[in-house]
C-alpha cells in the first residue's frame, strides 16, 4: 500500500490510461491523440496547462505552490517503429508501432503525480509550483530541445521559471520497486556519421587500373577497432561502431565509391574529442594509403545526459527516506542516450532509472525489444518519487 493518500483510488484509473495509451501508440511529433489524452486528464484533474508545443504535441502544465523553489517534472510520449509481439491484450492497435521504451508509463506516471499534486494544491499543502513537461519525440527527435526552445522552463509560455528538474525510465534490468541513479553523467552522448570512401571503378579483372574502395574501407573499418582502445582514455571509455557499409553492384565491377555509417557514444567531452578525431585520421590515412579519398559528415545526436551532483544529492535524500536505503541505489552510467540531457543543459537535472522487473523473475524483455510492455506496478512507485520530491 502507498503512503500517498488518493494513490490506491487513482490506480484502477491510471492502468486504464497506460493501457489505452499502450494500444495507439505515434511515433514523435505525430502524438496527437496521446496529447488529447493528456490534455483530457489534466482538465479534469484542474490543472492549468498549454498544449501545442514542441511542434504541436507537446503540453506544459503547472501546479501552484508554496514559496519553495519550483521544479519541474517530465514524461516523454512517443513510441517506436516496431512490430509488437507482446500478446497482451493491450497490443498495439497501430500495426508496425508500439510503446517499446515505456513512454506510455512515463505518461501515465506524470499524469497521476498532476492528479494528486492538483489535489495537494488545493488543500495548500504543495510546499513549491510544480511544472508538468509532456514531451513529444524522445527518439531521435529531440523533442526535449524542442520543449526547451519554446520556454517551458523559463516561466515564458506558463508557471514560474523552474529551478530544478526530475525525470524517470523504467529499467527492466532493476527489480520492481528499486530506484536507481547517479551523479554526474548517467547516459551518453550519441553522434552519427556517415562516411564516403572514392576510388576510381572500373573492371574487376584489372584491378590495377582501378583504386579499389572496398578494400580500403575494410581496411578502415579494421583500424577503427584501434579508435577506442588506443585514443580514448581507458577511464572515460567509449563506442565506436560502424553500423552500415554499402558498396558495389556485381561481381566483376570494382565500385567508385563505399558508404560507411555509425555512431559514437561517450560520457565524457574528452572521449567525444578522441573518438571524433581518432576516427577522422584513420578514415582519411588509410583511405590514401590505399589511394582513395575519403570524406565524413558528423550528425550532433543528445548531448551526455548529467545529473547535476546537488540535483542527485536531493534526489537520493529524498528517495531514500521516502523508500527506504535498501530500495534506492547507484547504477552505472550507460550508453544510451536521451533528451532529457536538453533540459540539464539549462536547470539543475537528476534523471533516475525506475526499476521494471517483477519479483521472482531473472529477466524481462529489453527496450525497444518487441516483447516489452511497462509494468503496471511500478506507476504508483514512479508517482511517489515524484511527490516525494515535489512535497521535500
Ligand atoms: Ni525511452
Amino acid at each position: 500500500m502507498s503512503t500517498v493518500p488518493m494513490m490506491e483510488s487513482c490506480l484502477t484509473e491510471l492502468v486504464g490510461i497506460r493501457r489505452d495509451l499502450h494500444e495507439h501508440p505515434e511515433l514523435g511529433y505525430e502524438e496527437h491523440r496521446t496529447s488529447e489524452v493528456v490534455q483530457q486528464a489534466l482538465k479534469s484533474a484542474g490543472v492549468e496547462f498549454r498544449a501545442g508545443l514542441a511542434g504541436g504535441t507537446g503540453v506544459l502544465g503547472h501546479i501552484p505552490g508554496g514559496d519553495g523553489q519550483p521544479i519541474a517534472l517530465r514524461a516523454d510520449m512517443d513510441a517506436l517503429p516496431i512490430l509488437e509481439q507482446s500478446g497482451v491484450d493491450w497490443t498495439s492497435k497501430h500495426e508496425g508501432r508500439m510503446h517499446a521504451c515505456g513512454h506510455d508509463g512515463h505518461t501515465t506516471i506524470l499524469i497521476g503525480t498532476a492528479q494528486i499534486l492538483a489535489a495537494m494544491s488545493r488543500e495548500g499543502s504543495l510546499p513549491r509550483p510544480v511544472t508538468l513537461v509532456f514531451q513529444p519525440a524522445e527518439e531521435g527527435g529531440a523533442g526535449g530541445k524542442r520543449m526547451v526552445d519554446d520556454g517551458c522552463l523559463d516561466g515564458s509560455v506558463l508557471g514560474p521559471a523552474v529551478s530544478a528538474m526530475f525525470g524517470l525510465h523504467g529499467w527492466p534490468a532493476l527489480p520492481l520497486g528499486i530506484l536507481a541513479s547517479r551523479p554526474g553523467p548517467i547516459l551518453a552522448s550519441a553522434d552519427g556519421f556517415e562516411a564516403r570512401i572514392t576510388g576510381r571503378g572500373g573492371h574487376a579483372a584489372m584491378p590495377h587500373l582501378c583504386v579499389d574502395p572496398i578494400a580500403a574501407a575494410a581496411a578502415v573499418i579494421q583500424s577503427a577497432q584501434h579508435v577506442v582502445s588506443r585514443r580514448v582514455d581507458p577511464v572515460q571509455g567509449g563506442v565506436l561502431s560502424i553500423t552500415r557499409v554499402e558498396g558495389g553492384t556485381t561481381h566483376n565491377i570494382i565500385p567508385e565509391q563505399v558508404f560507411l555509417q555509425g555512431t559514437t557514444r561517450f560520457l565524457e567531452p574528452e572521449a567525444g574529442e578522441a573518438l571524433h578525431s581518432g576516427f577522422e585520421e584513420i578514415l582519411h590515412g588509410v583511405a590514401a594509403a590505399h589511394g582513395c579519398t575519403a570524406e565524413i559528415d558528423w550528425h550532433d545526436g543528445y548531448p551526455v545526459t548529467y545529473n547535476d551532483p546537488e540535483a542527485y544529492a536531493h534526489w537520493d535524500a529524498v528517495t531514500a527516506k521516502t523508500f527506504g536505503r535498501d530500495r534506492v541505489q547507484t547504477m552505472s552510467p550507460v550508453m544510451g542516450g536521451e533528451d532529457f540531457s536538453f533540459y540539464g543543459q539549462v536547470v539543475p537535472a537528476c534523471f533516475f532509472a525506475l526499476g521494471l522487473l517483477p519479483e521472482g523473475q531473472n529477466s524481462m524483455p529489453g527496450l525497444h525489444h518487441p516483447c516489452f510492455d511497462f509494468n503496471d506496478d511500478a506507476i504508483p512507485v514512479g508517482i511517489e518519487a515524484f511527490i516525494a520530491l515535489a512535497m521535500a
